[in-house]
């Protein structure tokens, strides 16, 4: 894999990732000799560990409305010109077996190693050089307009630069903010970082009333700063994830209050209305044992609920019972960060990017594809699609 000889490209591409090698093999199809460098052992770590290793490599149901940008119109213009179903027929065509889990969600049958094969297949096809454990260090623009790159194989010199490094989650997995630091150099913005689809962590009392729950799973509707996600809710000892958490995280920031319906698919009031009709005598922690796990339905009447026979609440108590129940206050301190987060919130504006060419209008020749972008998808195959698409338009433009 590694290779040592001609230090001199047409394009040099940042980052053997999701976008990396997908914009590195349109390019090399189109005849330009291309070099990725890559300063891990291998190539596509994080494709690798996708998808609990069945690599979530799409999803059918993508939209602009899946991702979060300050400009949310930038990600249009790519994910039109490159659809899931071209990355669905690049696949199939690679003789994967896929399925659909839910919600348009497209996985492996057998390993998200297909996908990393894959790639390297089409690469090795148009004559893309790969070097792994290649370091950089200065990067410069000489007199001519070509990058000089001074790497630990050597210098290389490139007449285009594509900067896929990708975000700062998971570090152990090769992390790091090249990407940021090299378009800071070359005089882009950047708009703050942040763990994204990430665990959320809680402390003081309201860590101690759940840690014991710990392991306890629930379907919720996860609401904050106006957008909403129904799906399982997960508690763990330091705090609560599962998907709706991992979603609604990314739209949470420090200070802000969760709210979460604990019964989305009930009509909460009419629920109570029957139970006192036709369950005068029974606790609210019994009858609500029987709708959410019993011993998270005890520890709501402990804590957040008082606890009597529904013969003896009065209908503003009911309601008041109700407004909990489908606004449970959540008070998260914190997040488990990039070492859990699948991804990175923020990066380089791209206020100074062409959304078509995914060059930088600053710097000619320069280019900026995937996660490293201000440009993050919800959970569930739109990450993936964001660095296939950001990664096919940047393949055609060097
Ligand atoms: P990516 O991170 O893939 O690649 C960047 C590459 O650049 C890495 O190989 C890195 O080593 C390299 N690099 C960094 N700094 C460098 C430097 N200085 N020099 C050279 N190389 C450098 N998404 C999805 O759609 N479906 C899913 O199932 C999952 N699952 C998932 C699980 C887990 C655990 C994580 C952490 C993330 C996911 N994701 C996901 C998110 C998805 O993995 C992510 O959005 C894409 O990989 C981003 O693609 P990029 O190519 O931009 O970065």
């Amino acid at each position: 894999m590694t290779d040592t000889g001609a230090r001199d490209a047409d394009v040099a591409v940042i980052g053997g990732g999701a976008a990396g090698l997908m914009c590195a093999h349109v390019a090399g199809a189109r005849g330009l000799r291309v070099r990725v460098i890559e300063r891990a052992n291998k190539v596509g770590k994080k494709i690798l560990m996708s998808g609990g290793g069945r690599c979530n490599f799409t999803n059918t149901g993508t939209t602009p409305a899946n991702f979060l940008s300050a400009n949310p119109h930038f990600c249009k213009s790519a994910l039109a010109r490159y659809t899931p179903w071209q990355f669905l027929e690049l696949v199939e065509r690679h003789g994967i077996a896929w399925h659909e889990k839910e919600l348009g969600q497209l996985f492996c049958d057998e390993s998200s190693k297909q996908i990393v094969r894959m790639l390297l297949d089409e690469c090795a096809h148009a004559g893309v050089r790969i070097d792994t454990q290649c370091e950089i260090g200065r990067v410069a623009v000489g007199d001519d307009g070509r990058f000089r790159l001074a790497t630990s194989h050597g210098d290389l010199v490139a007449a285009k630069l594509v900067v896929a490094s990708g975000g700062l989650s998971i570090p152990s997995m090769g992390a790091s903010g090249f990407g940021y630091e090299l378009s800071h150099q070359f005089g882009h913005a950047l708009l703050p970082t942040r763990a994204g689809l990430v665990p959320l962590t809680l402390s003081g009392k309201h860590q101690q009333r759940l840690a014991d729950l710990s392991g306890v799973s629930l379907p919720v509707e996860a609401t904050c700063n106006g957008q909403g996600f129904r799906n399982a809710m997960l508690i763990t000892h330091r705090g609560v994830s599962g998907p709706a958490i991992l979603q609604i995280s990314s739209y949470w920031q420090p200070g802000d209050t969760l709210q979460l319906d604990l019964l989305p698919d009930a009509d909460v009031p009419a629920l109570l209305a029957r139970w006192q009709a036709e369950r005068p005598a029974a606790e609210l922690k019994t009858l609500l044992g029987e709708v959410l796990p019993r011993r998270f339905a005890q520890r709501l009447c402990e804590v957040w609920l008082p606890n009597r026979p529904m013969q003896q609440y009065a209908p503003a108590q009911l309601r008041g019972i109700a407004a909990l129940l489908q606004a449970w206050p959540l008070v998260a301190s914190g997040t488990e960060g990039y070492r859990t987060a699948e991804v990175t919130l923020g990066g380089v504006a791209t206020d100074e990017v062409s959304s078509s060419t995914f060059e930088s209008r600053r710097v000619p020749g320069l280019h900026f594809v995937g996660e490293v972008l201000d440009v993050t998808g919800w959970l569930g195959g739109y990450n993936f699609q964001w660095a296939w698409a950001s990664g096919h338009a940047a393949g055609m433009a060097v």
